[in-house]
């Protein structure tokens, strides 16, 4: 799917973000697996990620980032009118994540619902939020992106475990005068999904089901160097944009490699690109929301700003947002 947006004007009025607070440094994981830090930082950038702790599920994690993006959007919980959770970790299967965090929250107006797209969930989630905000259909979004991959990874598979980490990000949309979201790309390869999955976690059985993330790290690497160009390409295509109207760029954070690759690629400069990727590893639907917050944090999203987001992950998956950014942003670390 590709498009550019017409009709009103729709941005993002607040932004939040939240990690747990352990921290599980290389030298640490070099402990419980075989590797040692200079790997880790050569091959991904990777030095350190945030882990859940034992009693702590996705909505523990999604819930400060929300409240943070509510209070910079001054916006009434009562007032959200949709609400999207994009994980492929939720507290259980159902009730859905979305559905406790509007209870928790106190949102009795909201539709609610999580969605499942790997890595790019966050980037199809602001795409139906913007769909349904510019049919009318509601007045003020709400979208999470976060993951709790801690739970699901093999603690003792090092071509995995090194690579993730806990945590997740929010966004508040709605109607502005102008700006905000010009377009949007994503797609869908179902045929290079068993490079990255769980198989046996849900109705289809196996003759044997996995407990654990599998992933084809050389395939994904291939794909993700692919795809991370050809949908920022076509997304600026789409909207009449070139690489040098870009003042932002914020890649999906899975590893400085494919975040270089791409940069260089699309001739996006190095100032111009945001990357976390040392501090939190891949947080997977929690990434670019939390690159977002970072870049807030940098004083790099003031209105006027053209802010390209590119995502790539499970499905497999990929997605690009162009968004001309149009309010005041301030810090909201973790
Ligand atoms: O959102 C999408 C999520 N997934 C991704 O983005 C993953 C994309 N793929 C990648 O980022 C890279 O393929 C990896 C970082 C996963 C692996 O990097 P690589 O340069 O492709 O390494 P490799 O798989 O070719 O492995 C090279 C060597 C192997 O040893 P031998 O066979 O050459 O002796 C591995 O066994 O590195 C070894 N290795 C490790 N060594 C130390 C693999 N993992 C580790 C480790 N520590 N953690």
């Amino acid at each position: 799917m590709i498009a550019r947006t017409n009709g009103t004007p729709i941005s993002i009025t607040g932004l939040g973000c939240h990690v747990p607070e352990r921290v599980l440094d290389n030298a640490e994981l070099s402990t419980i697996v075989d590797t040692n830090d200079e790997w880790i930082v050569e091959r991904t950038g990777i030095r350190e990620r945030r882990i859940a702790a034992e009693d702590e599920a996705l909505t523990d994690i999604c819930l400060p980032a929300a409240r943070r993006a509510l209070e910079m959007a001054g916006a009434d919980p009562a007032s959200i009118d949709l609400l999207i959770v994009a994980t492929v970790t939720p507290d259980m299967a159902f009730p859905s994540s979305s559905a406790l965090i509007a209870d928790t929250l106190g949102m009795p107006h909201a539709a609610a619902y999580d969605l499942s797209a790997g890595c790019t969930g966050f980037v199809y989630a602001i795409a139906q939020a913007h769909g349904m905000l510019s049919a009318g259909l509601a007045k003020r979004a709400l979208v999470v992106g976060g993951d709790v991959l801690s739970t699901i990874l093999d603690w003792t598979d090092r071509s995995t475990l090194v690579l993730f980490g806990d945590g997740a990000g929010a966004v508040v949309m709605e109607p502005v005068a102008r700006g905000g979201f010009l377009g949007f790309e994503l797609g869908a390869d179902g045929g290079g999904g068993a490079n990255l999955w769980l198989p046996g976690s849900g109705s289809r059985k196996f003759a044997e089901p996995e407990k654990y993330v599998k992933m084809n790290g050389r395939e994904v690497f291939k794909f993700a160097t692919r795809v991370m160009v050809s949908s920022a390409e076509a997304i600026l295509g789409e909207c009449g944009r070139t690489v040098a109207d870009i003042d932002v760029y914020v890649p999906h954070q899975a590893n400085v490699r494919i975040i270089d690759h791409a940069a260089k690629k699309l001739g996006i400069p190095q100032e111009k690109t945001v990357v976390n990727v040392e501090k939190y590893g891949n947080t997977s639907s929690g990434s670019i929301p939390l690159a977002l917050a970072d870049a807030a944090d940098d004083g790099r999203l003031v209105p006027g700003k053209l802010v390209l987001l590119t995502g790539m992950g499970a499905g497999l998956t990929w997605g690009s947002a162009l968004i001309e950014w149009t309010h005041p942003t301030t810090g909201a670390a973790a």
